[in-house]
């Protein structure tokens, strides 16, 4: 038995995760497994009545989950950053989810670029630090302190910016921050997940050129961590990387990025696999509570209107099992869908007709002929 958090968040959140419980559900018709779900409103809604995001309440209360499926986070009526940092990136870093996996597999015939050209990426994110930790402030006057704090499970660090302008203007600073342990354990993680695949070769991406101080740090570590594994690495600076993503992306298999290029290259390449309703992620804790969802974002204008493609949940779920251990049941998630399009059944988002939850009923009819 899989105990299952489900945030399905706000927008169209809900509906897709409503198609990835019923896929999961069907598994457990076919196959021995058994998921118990709970559901958590921890989403704007909530917010918008109590003005809660995560409580500590909440994570006490996740922490008795073995894995989270979450929907998406967003909603118009919130100035942008409160959800996304007070919920979405509150759990990946409370959870020390320090890793971020989003495959980006072609899916014929659905591919954007004109080219024929097969290609199977598997992008690892830094998911903790970087230009995210949300250490940064506004001065005015030229003139302030800036008291910072960056809370892990690695450290607890505080920060003190005293900053002196003889310009009297407004400043603001986002500070970027690496550290060691973390880039290390990450950089562990994603040579262990080359090795599962038989990949030898490594791109890491940066922008070493310009971000000096801490992608230098990065490099250091990454080329020390490939030499003892016996790995090949090549670094790319994050320009070339968007560009080489659309013209060669069949010279890419395993690809380790900072958080930050992370989110702009894994929206790029979900476009190139398809499109953004067809990429997964899953936030990794590797000895902890992990925590899977689609890429894309709530989408709150389809809010309800049944058309959003629910596959790229379908396949968090997917990853789900896989990280649970049952990789064979991710396989017949990943069939199923496959079966599903090679039907002809797929989204507006395709050039198709199917509805959210008629995508969803035609991988759970893939599932069902499979025994
Ligand atoms: C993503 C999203 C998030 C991110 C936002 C919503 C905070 O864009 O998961 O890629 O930047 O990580
Ligand atoms: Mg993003």
């Amino acid at each position: 038995m899989f105990k299952v958090a489900v945030l399905p968040g706000d927008g169209i959140g809900p509906e897709v995760v409503a198609e990835g419980i019923k896929v999961l559900n069907a598994l457990s018709e076919n196959y021995s497994v058994k998921f118990d779900f709970k559901e958590f409103d921890i989403n704007a809604e909530r917010y918008l009545r109590t003005g809660e995001l995560v409580t500590a309440n909440d994570m006490d209360q996740l922490r008795k989950f073995d894995t989270i499926f979450l929907g998406a986070i967003g909603d118009d009526r919130v100035k942008p950053g409160v959800l996304e940092k007070g919920i979405l990136l509150a759990l990946r870093f409370g959870f020390d989810q320090y890793i971020n996996h989003r495959p980006a597999p072609l899916w014929k015939p659905f591919g954007r670029l004109k080219r024929d050209v097969d290609f199977n990426i598997d992008v690892f994110r830094e998911n903790t630090e970087d230009y995210y930790i949300g250490a940064g402030g506004r001065i005015s006057n030229g003139k302030g302190v800036l008291d910072l704090r960056v809370k892990r499970e690695l450290y607890d660090m505080r920060v003190r910016l005293d900053a002196n302008a003889d310009a009297a203007d407004d400043y603001a600073f986002e500070i970027g921050m690496m550290s060691r342990k973390n880039i290390e354990r990450f950089a562990d993680f994603v040579i262990n997940s080359a090795n599962d695949i038989g990949e030898n070769y490594i791109t890491v991406i940066d922008k070493a050129n310009v971000c000096s101080n801490i992608y230098s740090l990065w490099r250091e570590i990454w080329t020390d961590k490939c030499r003892r594994a016996g790995k090949e690495l090549g670094f790319m600076y994050v320009d070339a990387m968007t560009m080489a993503l659309v013209k060669n992306p069949d010279k890419f298999r395993v690809i380790a990025t900072p958080n930050m290029f992370g989110d702009i290259i894994t929206d790029l390449l979900a476009e190139v696999t398809g499109g953004l309703g067809l990429a997964p992620g899953g936030n990794i804790n590797p000895k902890g509570i992990s925590m899977f969802e689609p890429v894309h974002g709530s989408a709150p204008k389809y809010k309800g209107m049944d058309r959003i493609n629910p596959v790229a949940t379908i396949l968090a779920a997917k990853m789900m099992l896989d990280n649970l251990g049952r990789r064979d049941l991710g396989q017949v998630v990943f069939d199923g869908v496959r079966e599903a399009f090679d039907k002809g059944v797929y989204t507006q988002d395709l050039g198709g007709k199917a509805k959210t939850h008629e995508m969803g009923d035609a991988v759970v009819a893939a599932i069902h002929r499979t025994k």
